[in-house]
C-alpha cells in the first residue's frame, strides 16, 4: 500500500532543491543495519530523513540530489539485484527498481559509489549534508572530498562549503501534509484501540508484560511493523519513572497503571498515554490527581492553535497543576510563588509535549530567533501533562505517595485550533470505569 504517494516524495525533493543555493549537491545515507548480537540484526528501520525524501526502504543506499544535473537530479545508489542474497535475505529493488518504483532519475550500484560520487560532487560549490550524525559516513564523505582535492592540479574543483542539510529538511518535516496527517491518524487509531484493549484486559494478578503483549498484538495485527518507541507499562510506583522500561512487575489491586505506548505506521509515530486503575475503580486520591491532570490537558488543548506560541500549552498546564496541587495541600505558598520558584517541578518535571511525526520526538525548532515558535496549521504535537508523587516523599501524606498519572494525546494544528487524533480511548474517570466494568462483566 502506498500511503504517501510517489508524487509527494517528488514534491519534497523539489521543495528541498528549491531552497538549496545554486551549484550544490545534497547527500544523505540510508540508516545502517544495527547488529543486536553476533549475526542477529535489529529490525531494520529506515532513517527518517532518507525515508522522507525517497520512500526507499532498503539499507546500504545513498541519495544524492543535484539540482540542474543534466542526466537527472535525483540519484540513488543502492544494492544490486543478487539472486543468491535475495534467496536468503529478501528482495532488492536494484537499480531498475530504484528508477521504476521509486522515481530515481539515475541509479548506480552502491559498490561503485567510491568511483562515481566524487565525480558528482566535483565542481559543486556546496555540499548539503547532516554532519556529525553518522561518523562512518562523515569519514567516507571526507575521503571522497579528498579524492577531488588530490586532483586539483588536474583542474578538479572541490566544494568550498558544507551546509547543514538537517536544518532545511527538519523545517519541512515539521509541516505535515494531508497525506501525512492521514497516516498519523491511522497510527493513532490503532494505538487507541490497543489502549482500549489493555484497559479491558487489566486485572490484579496479571503482570505489566501481559498488557504490553495485548498492546503489541493490536499494533501488529493492524499492520504496524513495530512500536514507535519502547512501550512503557508501569504499575503503581513504577509510573513515577518517566521512561520505565522493565515492564515485568505484577499488577496490584488498588494501584494505578500508566501505559505510554504507540505504534508506527510507515515510519509515522503515534504516542498515547493513559493511566487507569488495575482493579477498574479509582480511589479518591487517585481520582483527585487524575482529574487534575485531565483538567491541565484540557487547558493545554485550548492553548493550541495558529497565532499561539509553542510554550502556551505548557504554561497552561503548569498553571492548572500548580493551582490544583496547592488546593490539595501537596504544595505550599501562593500560586505566584509556586510558579516563580518552580516548586511544582517536584511533581511535574517534564514539558507538556513535543513535536510528533516520523520520529516520536520529532524534528523542528521550538524557538525561532530566540522566541517560542508560533504554531501553524499542519504542525503535529503531543499534549501530555502528568503528576508523579514519589513513593518516598515524606512531605506529603502517605495516601498520596507513589501515585503517577500522565495523560497524553496527539494533535495537529488546524486553521482554528487543533484536532485530536487519539480521541478513540476513554479519558474521563466515568468512561474508564464504565469500560473496565463492562469488560469484567463480560469475562464473568
Ligand atoms: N513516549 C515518550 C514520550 O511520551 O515522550
Ligand atoms: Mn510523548
Ligand atoms: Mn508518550
Amino acid at each position: 500500500m502506498q500511503r504517501i504517494p510517489k508524487a509527494e516524495y517528488a514534491r519534497r525533493r523539489k521543495a528541498l532543491m528549491a531552497q538549496m543555493e545554486p551549484n550544490s549537491i545534497a547527500i544523505l545515507p540510508a540508516a545502517p543495519v544495527y547488529i543486536r548480537n553476533r549475526d542477529v540484526e535489529h529490525i531494520y528501520r529506515q532513517d527518517s530523513d532518507f525515508q522522507y525524501l525517497t520512500g526507499f526502504p532498503e539499507p546500504e543506499a545513498v541519495l544524492a540530489l543535484i539540482p540542474g544535473r543534466e542526466h537527472g537530479e535525483y540519484v540513488l545508489f543502492c544494492r544490486e539485484r543478487d539472486p543468491e542474497r535475495e534467496l536468503w535475505d529478501g528482495l532488492r529493488a536494484g537499480q531498475d527498481g530504484a528508477i521504476a518504483q521509486f522515481g530515481a532519475d539515475d541509479a548506480f550500484p552502491i559498490n561503485d559509489i567510491d568511483d562515481i560520487l566524487p565525480g558528482l560532487i566535483e565542481g559543486r560549490e556546496r555540499v548539503y549534508y547532516a554532519i556529525g550524525c553518522n561518523q562512518e559516513f562523515d569519514h567516507r564523505l571526507m575521503e571522497w572530498i579528498n579524492v577531488i582535492r588530490s586532483k586539483a592540479r588536474q583542474g578538479a574543483q572541490p566544494p568550498n562549503e558544507f551546509v547543514a542539510l538537517d536544518h532545511l529538511l527538519h523545517d519541512m518535516r515539521l509541516y505535515k501534509s494531508a497525506a501525512e496527517v492521514k497516516v498519523m491518524k491511522e497510527a493513532a487509531e490503532i494505538s487507541a484501540a490497543a489502549h482500549v484493549r489493555a484497559m479491558q484486559t487489566a486485572r490484579p494478578g496479571l503482570s505489566e508484560y501481559h498488557l504490553e503483549a495485548e498492546l503489541e498484538y493490536i499494533f501488529r495485527k493492524n499492520g504496524s511493523k513495530m512500536p514507535a518507541y519502547g512501550s512503557i507499562v508501569a504499575g503503581g510506583r513504577n509510573a513515577c519513572i518517566l521512561h520505565y522500561r522493565e515492564n515485568d512487575a505484577p499488577l496490584k489491586d488498588g494501584d494505578l497503571i500508566l501505559i505510554d505506548a504507540g505504534c508506527e505506521i510507515d515510519c509515522y509515530a503515534s504516542d498515547i498515554t493513559r493511566t487507569f486503575p488495575v482493579n477498574g475503580t479509582f480511589s479518591s486520591e487517585q481520582k483527585a490527581i487524575y482529574e487534575l491532570v485531565l483538567k491541565a490537558q484540557e487547558a493545554a488543548f485550548a492553548a493550541i492553535g495558529p497565532d499561539k506560541h509553542w510554550n502556551e500549552a505548557h504554561e497552561a498546564t503548569v498553571r492548572v497543576i500548580a493551582e490544583g496541587l496547592l488546593e490539595l495541600g501537596l504544595l505550599a505558598g501562593t500560586l505566584d510563588e509556586v510558579i516563580e520558584t518552580e516548586s511544582y517541578k517536584a511533581y511535574y518535571m517534564h514539558r507538556a509535549g513535543h513535536w510528533l511525526g516520523m520520529d516520536v520526538h520529532d524534528v523542528g525548532d521550538y524557538k525561532v530567533g530566540g522566541e517560542w515558535r508560533v504554531l501553524e496549521p499542519g504542525m503535529a504535537l503531543t499534549v501530555e501533562p502528568g503528576i508523579y508523587i514519589p513513593a518516598d516523599d515524606e512531605r506529603v501524606a502517605k495516601k498520596w505517595r507513589g501515585i503517577g498519572v500522565r495523560i497524553e494525546d496527539d494533535v495537529v494544528v488546524t486553521k482554528t485550533g487543533c484536532e485530536i487524533l487519539t480521541g478513540g480511548v476513554p479519558k474521563t474517570v466515568a468512561e474508564i470505569e464504565a469500560l473496565m466494568a463492562a469488560a469484567r462483566e463480560q469475562a464473568a
